[in-house]
């Protein structure tokens, strides 16, 4: 083989066969890698499992090349991964897990690869594909993994109960398989979800907060949050967001139920992008309603301020789930702090300067908070909806001619600090501040255009009225 060239999956079975032979190891590519080639899912990531040390046939399959190949070594775990170009290939010995009725760290033994396969968590990851020569390219698949991909089926290859006992991040696993492939959940393994899900408990973090942001980067994400609801993970994992769950009515006036609502608003904001954090935002927009709800005889329900106040309630759910704590979490802050602002200035005359103030405030997540506003239509009457996407364009269309005429979006004060206190022989104070913010309000407000000349027209202005003499 000539390491050069782009190497193919076969190259890497038949090398890696081979080489098993002369170890006298069985040896078989397993899990996930095996899933996905059924389901013609492109994927880099290679497990070999093997009856014999992992270890050992890593670096016989790393030797094996002429050119370095890049090992590590895992002795704890006895796993070593190498990297052949583009590959990421793993190997490891095959084992059994049994866990103690006092402890639940597992013992890890050496097993056969039926041992193997049992310890996994779905039927459809329990696969292996053998590449000795002797029976290269047969599939083991003593749980019907098989079938199961043809059924859409998440299923556990053993008593789930025992499955999700031994690690409890499968439940999310189970739900975020099942959202990426579109698949069912097996219903005695749902109802062991439901039955262990406050067990979610003792899983890191990190680990739940991996698998939700898989389920919300998928094609549909609000069929995974609503197994989570339905499961009662969601209860455990994200309260905040099932408190949005349910209508309240008083006479004949109800509000809409503001879980599903989000859950239409992300769907449709995920079918125009891809990005995980404007998804956080769609998901947080209304976090605060159930918080901020009041009844009004006159008006109905109402939810005051639930866009400032959600906004202040993502730091707190951001950190709890170990979500970034860093401009990513500032960008959802801000998305959902304006994400009412463009709708109001559907509603009103749109003014130039409300538009200035929202292409001042918005800055370059402009384009972001139009998508999750665009998103957030979720009414059932197309007439309806047409129209606010019709007055969406229009709102757009205002904003291309003011940032044309006005460049507010990244707002530079045309005047700095510095040259106020040069000109009027000032020191740093509050009224430099007052200054550069009475400037920076004409120029939303329109009063003055965003250039030098006007704002230092203006300046003078407003120095002389305080009685500031020039320098
Ligand atoms: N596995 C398991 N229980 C877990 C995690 C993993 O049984 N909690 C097994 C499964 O057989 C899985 C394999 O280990 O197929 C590899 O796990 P991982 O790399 O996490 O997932 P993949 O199945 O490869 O899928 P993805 O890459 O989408 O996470």
């Amino acid at each position: 083989m000539n390491f050069k060239s782009d190497l193919d999956q076969l190259e890497i079975f038949s090398r890696v066969g081979k080489i098993a032979d002369e170890l006298g190891f069985e040896t078989y590519v397993v899990g996930g890698y095996v899933r996905d080639l059924i389901l013609k899912r492109p994927s880099k990531d290679i497990d070999f499992v093997c009856v014999g040390s992992g270890i050992v046939l890593a670096k016989a399959v790393a030797d094996s090349f002429e050119q370095h190949v890049p090992l590590s070594v895992f002795k704890n775990f006895g796993t070593a991964n190498i990297r052949l170009e583009d590959w990421e290939v793993e190997f490891v010995g095959a084992r059994r897990e049994s866990y103690s009725h006092d402890s639940r760290k597992p013992i890890v033994e050496d097993g056969t690869l039926q041992e193997d396969q049992e310890r996994r968590d779905f039927t459809i990851n329990a696969m292996a594909i053998s590449v000795n020569s002797h029976n290269f390219g047969e599939l083991i698949d003593p749980f019907d993994g098989l079938g199961d991909i043809k059924r859409k089926t998440i299923r556990t290859p053993t008593d789930p109960i025992i499955t999700f006992s031994d690690d409890p991040l499968r439940m999310m696993r189970a739900i975020r398989f099942a959202t990426q492939l579109k698949f069912d959940i097996e219903p005695d393994t749902f109802l062991a979800i439901v039955h262990d899900a406050h067990r979610i408990q003792i899983v890191s973090a990190e680990r739940i907060i991996d698998e939700l942001n898989k389920i919300i980067l998928t094609e549909k994400p609000s069929y995974g949050f609503k197994l989570l609801f339905v499961s009662k993970l969601l209860q455990e994992i994200f309260p905040e967001m099932v408190e949005l769950q349910g209508v309240d009515s008083v006479g004949d006036k109800s509000h809409k139920d503001n879980f599903y609502h989000t859950l239409q608003v992300l769907d449709n904001l995920s079918h125009v992008s891809d990005d995980l954090w404007l998804r956080w935002a769609a998901i947080m927009h209304d976090i605060a309603k159930p918080a901020t709800k009041r009844f009004n005889e006159k008006v109905g329900w109402t939810f005051h301020g639930h866009e400032d106040k959600g906004s202040r309630m993502v730091p707190g759910i951001f950190r709890r789930m170990k979500l970034p704590m860093d401009d990513r979490m500032k960008y959802v802050q801000k998305l959902v702090r304006l994400h009412l602002r463009p709708i109001s200035l559907v509603s009103e005359k749109v003014t130039e300067s409300a538009v200035r103030r929202l292409l001042f405030d918005a800055g370059n997540d402009i384009e972001d908070l139009m998508k999750l506003c665009r998103a957030d239509i979720t009414s059932k009457n197309n007439n309806k909806v047409q129209r606010f996407l019709a007055n969406f364009d229009h709102v757009e269309q205002k904003m291309k001619e003011v940032e044309e005429n006005d460049q507010v979006r990244n707002f530079q004060p045309p005047v700095s600090g510095e040259e106020i206190m040069a000109l009027f022989d000032l020191k740093p104070s509050k009224v430099v501040g007052e200054l550069k913010e009475e400037i920076k309000e004409a120029i939303l407000d329109g009063q003055i255009q965003n250039n030098k000349v006007e704002a230092m027209d203006l300046l003078y202005k407003l120095a002389a009225s305080k009685g500031i003499k020039t320098n």
